[in-house]
């Protein structure tokens, strides 16, 4: 599938399924898209909503979240599980007051992803939803979507398949509306592309998908040899 034509179908699923109301979506500075990101990590979007809105009432900005002792944000963690995501966020808010003036470092993705807590998906997410700027992401969702469509075989915590995997992922994003195509591609794996079985009698790329037309969409990815 040419990336145009990718991106036309997708944009016009989103436009219509997509979510576009997401509290980190109405404000959508550098640091609300980058808590919000760490919160979505392991986190489903209905139960991080009321932890994110807590969060930013408690901790406005990086200046707040940097001052504040690691006990406050932990505290502020509490229920939302994986508590390495809270720590390393505190950390990286008092390593961007240190080093980088108190902003996310969003014109960089080797500096952003150097952040702890924040890899190569989490950097491209968070540039492309606050600036706009051209970005690749490739979380779970997206790794899972691209695997199928194009029948990518092996597993993905192998590198040959991560590379192919990446370099799908880079042909498919657009140079424009990055911030809805991101999204979109999250909403597009946890919705319709989804573990187990997937929605495809409603997929927009249901006539082009390689695992669907070999009835094998649930193969794909493949796990971890054992
Ligand atoms: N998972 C990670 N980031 C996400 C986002 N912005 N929306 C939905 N699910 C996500």
């Amino acid at each position: 599938l040419a990336p145009e034509s990718f991106q036309r179908r997708l944009l016009a699923w989103f436009d219509v399924h997509g979510r576009h109301d997401l509290p980190w979506q109405r404000e959508r500075t550098p640091y609300r898209v980058w808590v919000s990101e760490i919160m979505l990590q392991q986190t489903q979007v209905a139960t991080v909503i009321p932890y994110f809105e807590r969060f930013m009432a408690r901790f406005p900005d990086v200046g707040a979240l940097a001052a504040a002792d690691q006990d406050a944000v932990l505290h502020q963690w509490t229920g939302l599980g994986y508590y390495a995501r809270g720590r390393n966020l505190h950390k990286a808010a008092r390593h961007i007051v240190a080093e980088h003036g108190g902003e996310l470092p969003v014109h960089s993705l080797e500096a952003l992803a150097a952040l702890p807590g924040i890899g190569r998906s989490t950097a491209g997410a968070i540039i492309a939803q606050s600036t706009g700027r051209r970005a690749v992401i490739l979380d779970g969702n997206v790794k899972r979507s691209l695997a199928r469509l194009h029948a990518v075989e092996g597993w993905p915590g192998r590198t040959a398949v991560a590379r192919e995997l990446w370099a799908l992922a880079e042909h498919y994003t657009p140079a424009e509306r990055l911030a809805d195509y991101t999204q979109a591609m999250m909403d597009f794996g946890a919705t319709l592309c989804r573990r187990g079985i997937p929605q495809c009698q409603r997929c927009p790329f249901a006539d082009v998908c390689r695992a669907h037309a070999r009835g094998e969409e649930r193969r794909f990815p493949e796990s971890k040899p054992r």
